[in-house]
């Protein structure tokens, strides 16, 4: 029952900090950058660890560390090969530096909605692209959503023409670069967890990100509005080390893997649900949300779907057309 997963969820949440691994158990070491609580990725590695802390007992242990405590996003690829840690989930858009095909997921106005997607995830391409960084010894275990992202900045944002002269945050993406140079203003690329305050100082005007991310992090807060642009995807690939899957018992590699499935499947249904909670949230606190009649949606479009033609040959025809493919 809901009341079930709700204690559970708050009796593992008290865990994070304090997850004491036994002797003997295989320590899986999950950091990430987001909430811990309230948020589709810091929900979902919640789920994670209660079920392997539950049903792996005695033979694996998963500690997480949200909240960018142990690692930001650009340390953690590094600590996974160095096996500091053993899963971590950075959003799509971080991994250029291992592969550009991942690219695909950061084109704008790309997926018509989330059910696109999963069709797109879960089809031939999407499938092959979790092996994209197998030279240098990542294993993509799958793709965990987060949602739909939005500009947000700390004046009115109705057309693109608006934007022009702002400089907005950007995560560590040429896409999303260009895609800000295409509205005339400009790009620059800071962790997450400086976002905040780089908005409050006014280091930057405004950025672009889901619900869940704009309420959990209180961006709202330093912002005048949010607009709804529904631009772009923020999705996570989870990610290990082949070197740390091959060291596991064949049986506990399973069960891990089946685990793992089944709490991806679980949370991606529920990411678009929580997403609209946050969404709420944030109407709720008074900051007002612009929605945009389908003429002046368009105008984004025709301004940043430009872009797309600069990194066809980083990411491959096929692979666009298929992605382009799942919006039927
Ligand atoms: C961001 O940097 O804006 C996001 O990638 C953070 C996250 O993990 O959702």
């Amino acid at each position: 029952t809901a009341a079930t997963v709700a204690a559970g969820m708050f009796t593992a949440t008290q865990a994070v900090a304090a997850e004491a691994c036994d002797p003997g158990e295989v320590v899986i070491k999950f950091s990430h950058v987001v909430s811990a609580t309230g948020h589709p990725k810091g929900d979902f590695a919640t789920a994670l660890a209660e079920r392997i802390n539950n049903e792996m007992n005695g033979k694996a242990c998963m500690q997480v560390f949200p909240s960018s405590q142990l690692f930001d996003d650009d340390k953690v690829m590094e600590a996974l090969l160095l096996g500091d840690v053993q899963i971590a989930a950075p959003s799509l858009a971080k991994f250029e530096a291992y592969t550009l095909k991942y690219r695909v997921f950061d084109l704008p106005f790309l997926f018509s909605d989330m059910d696109a997607v999963n069709k797109f995830t879960q089809g031939e391409k999407g499938q092959e692209l979790l092996g994209a960084m197998s030279d240098i010894g990542f294993v993509g275990l799958g793709y965990v959503y987060n949602g739909i992202k939005h500009f947000s900045a700390n004046k009115p944002l109705v057309t693109p023409a608006d934007a022009a002269g702002l400089k907005f945050r950007v995560q560590t993406s040429d896409v999303a670069v260009a895609m800000i140079e295409a509205m005339e203003a400009n790009a620059q690329k800071l962790a997450f967890k400086e976002v905040y305050g780089a908005l409050q100082t006014g280091v930057v005007d405004g950025q672009e990100n889901t619900w869940s991310n704009i309420y959990t992090k209180k961006f709202f807060e330093v912002q005048d509005g949010i607009t709804e642009t529904s631009h772009q995807l923020l999705s996570y690939l989870a990610v290990t080390s082949q070197e740390w899957l091959d060291s596991l018992d064949p049986e506990v590699r399973d069960q891990f893997i089946t685990i793992f499935t089944e709490v991806t499947n679980d949370a991606n249904a529920r990411s678009s649900a929580i997403n609209e909670a946050n969404k709420q949230k944030i109407i709720e606190s008074g900051v007002e949300v612009r929605t945009l009649t389908p003429e002046q949606r368009q105008q984004w479009v025709d301004v940043m779907k430009p872009v797309w033609g600069k990194f066809a040959d980083d990411i491959g025809q096929d692979v666009i057309d298929a992605a382009v493919a799942a919006n039927n």
